[in-house]
Order: structure tokens, then sequence, then C-alpha cells
């Protein structure tokens, strides 16, 4: 199924919200691909431990490591970016009390610059595409998205890191110390004596630093956003939709898929993850001789709310179906056990390649 959505796709992204599966299904369609003759590279963002360890990542490094499995007939290659971590999360563990806090986090300047600062992480995944895209030594690139709050963080990074380059922010960061400052307002040397006692760094003296060149490269940034969303929007590229069968991450994918076509990007198909099955019908009496009376009733029991959440799962899927139109969608049944391993890639690969 994926690999008649992969055809001719030199990229395929996997987006999707919260835990649904983005960073497992991204690897499971990267060794899938790479076991029918591709060479492919996997780039994920903040894999499980296990998961990074089966695949050979190192924690952190932006360096591309060469996955060894037996018998695929292309290669298969993994690299993780790194993980995002937003400023909030850093004031919230460090700063002394809630009164501080909320005073850093509901400082203007200090959300500007962290949604630009998360933005840029996001960004930062699709130069890394973009950039081995160029280099063409692949002939699949798959990018897991990160965990943002909100899925369409990921799309609006170009835009919302163009907007902060030119902003008046950017410019005051990249005046010498002191003097930017001061016109930034009052309370804002707060923010930044709070992370800096927080956590020992230097944020305000960093920052200039990294916004002075920052500044400096706006001129080359600002084409280069536009050639990654020429990449993001190119027929060569393939938008696989992640999802969970659960109320809150449909409407989420339903969402999604509305914002990829009227931004007029290529979209391949659904990923409904950890979709419950419902098996034949079971036989009491049949159970109960098998089994006797107390452990069959255990057994029917289980059997009843498997088939209840099958139910659930397929109202679900048909209400999916209905929202999205005609789009491939291809289930994954919840496996047994985490998927950490090349072994529960494997498994994978027969529901979404079957
Ligand atoms: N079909 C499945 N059956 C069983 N476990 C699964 C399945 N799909 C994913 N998992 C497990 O669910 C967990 C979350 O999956 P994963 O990390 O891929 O989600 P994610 O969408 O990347 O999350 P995040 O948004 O935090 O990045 C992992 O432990 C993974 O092994
Ligand atoms: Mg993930």
């Amino acid at each position: 199924m994926i690999d008649g959505w992969l055809e001719r796709k030199e990229v395929c992204i996997c987006a999707g919200s919260g835990g649904v599966g983005k960073t497992t299904t991204s690897a499971a369609i990267a060794l899938g691909m790479a076991a029918r003759g591709r060479k492919v590279a996997v780039l994920t963002i903040d894999p499980a431990k296990r998961l990074a360890n089966s695949l050979g990542l190192p924690e952190l490094g932006n360096e591309e490591r060469r996955v060894r499995v037996d018998g695929l007939s292309g290669e298969l290659w993994a690299m993780t970016l790194d993980p995002k971590r937003t400023f909030d999360e850093i004031v919230d563990w460090h700063a002394p009390d809630e009164r501080t806090r909320d005073a850093v986090l509901s400082n203007p300047i200090y959300q500007e610059l962290s949604n630009a600062v998360a933005g840029s992480q996001e960004y930062m995944a699709m130069e890394k595409l973009h950039e081995l895209h160029q280099e063409g030594r692949y002939d699949l690139l798959v990018l897991d998205t990160p965990p943002t709050r909100n899925a369409l963080d990921f799309l609006d990074a170009p835009r919302r890191l163009t907007e902060f380059v030119d902003s008046r922010t950017l410019q005051l960061f990249a005046a010498p110390a002191g003097i930017g400052l001061k016109l930034l307002g009052r309370g804002t040397g707060v923010v930044f004596s709070v992370m800096k006692r927080a956590t020992g760094i230097d944020l305000l003296a960093d920052l200039g630093e990294f916004f002075r060149s920052f500044g400096g490269m706006t001129e080359g940034f600002r084409e280069r956003a536009s050639l990654v969303n020429e990449l993001l929007a190119d027929s060569r590229t393939a938008f696989v939709l992640v999802t969970s069968p659960r109320r809150h991450a449909l409407e989420d994918a339903v969402w999604f898929h509305h914002r990829l076509m009227e931004a007029g990007m290529p979209f391949a198909g659904v990923v409904a993850n950890r979709v419950h099955r419902a098996g034949g019908a079971a036989d009491p009496a049949a159970l109960a001789e098998l089994l006797g009376d107390e452990l069959a009733a255990r057994v029917l029991q289980s059997y009843e709310d498997e088939r209840r959440l099958a139910e659930r799962d397929r109202a679900g899927i048909t209400e999916l179906r209905r929202r999205i139109g005609r789009k491939p969608i291809s289930e994954v049944p919840p496996l047994h056990d985490d998927v950490h391993d090349i072994d529960g890639l494997r498994q994978m690969d027969e529901y979404l390649f079957g």
C-alpha cells in the first residue's frame, strides 16, 4: 500500500498530533522502503531510547548512520534531529516561584522569542531535509515531525521564522548589548536575569550573538525558506498523516488534512495507528468446554471489551473517511508490545505495505 503512495517520491513527511506513532511509523516506512530496494534515510525526532538504540543512533548528533539490517535489498540510514525543547519548559523548571514564572512567560518579548526559537527547531529539521535532498545521496528521505501541541506549527515554521527575522525584536537583539535591552523595555531584563540564574546560561549574550549572526544571513535565509516551502509542495514530496482512531487525534487529522489541501501540499494518505479489530464470533459453549466456566467467562469478557473497542474505532475511521473524502487509509492494529526495535518495525510492515 504505502509503497504505492511513495512511488516516484523522494520525500515522505509523517505528520500528526502528539503520541500517535509518527516516529514509529517513519521508521517503519523507512525500513519497509529499504527492504524494497531503495536507499532511504529516516530523520527522526526524539525517538524512544530503545528505538534509537536499535537503529544504532547516539543520543545526540545530526549525523546519518547506516543501520545494518539483514536481508535489505536497499539501504537504511537514520539520524536523530535534536529534540524540540521549548523555553517554556526551562522556565517552568527553574523559576524560583510562580510569580516569576508567570512574569517571564507573559512577557511579550519572551513570547516572541520562544515562539521563534521553537519554530526554528522545526524549521531546522526542514532545512536539513532540504539539504539532504539537494545532495541527492538518497532515493527517499522520511521525515518524522516533532510533537507540536499544534500540528500546524510545523507547516508554519518557515513563515514564522521569516517574519521573526524581519521583526523589530531581532534587530534589537542584534544591537550591541545594553542598547537593545533598554529599547526592549522594562521587565525584559528580569526575564534574562532569571534565566541566567536558573540555567547558568547568559541567554542574552548568547542570543545577541546568535541573532547577530542570524541577522547577517537574512537574505540567504529568506531564499532558503522559500526553497524549503517549494520542496514541501513539490510533487516528489508526500505527506503521510498519522493518527490514532481516538476522537481527539481524528479531529486534529481532519483539520491537518484540510490545511494541507488548502496549502496545495501533496497529500498521500493516512496511517491510522492502533486500530482495534474484532475477531470472528466466539462460541461460549465451546470455550466453556475447553477452558472451564470461570476462565471461559474471563476470556469472553475480554473478547467483548475488544469487540467494543473495535466498534468504536470502526466508527472513528468511518467518520474520518466521510470527512477527508476518498483518500487511502492504511490501518495498523495495536501490536502486543511497544514497537522499539527492528522486529517491531517489521511487524508494522505487514500492515503498512500489505
Ligand atoms: N501500533 C502500535 N502498537 C503498539 N505500540 C505502538 C504502536 N505504534 C506506536 N506504538 C508505541 O507508542 C509509543 C508512541 O509512539 P511514537 O513515539 O512513535 O509516537 P509519536 O507520534 O512519535 O509521539 P510524539 O508526538 O511524542 O513524538 C511508542 O512507545 C511506540 O513504541
Ligand atoms: Mg515522535
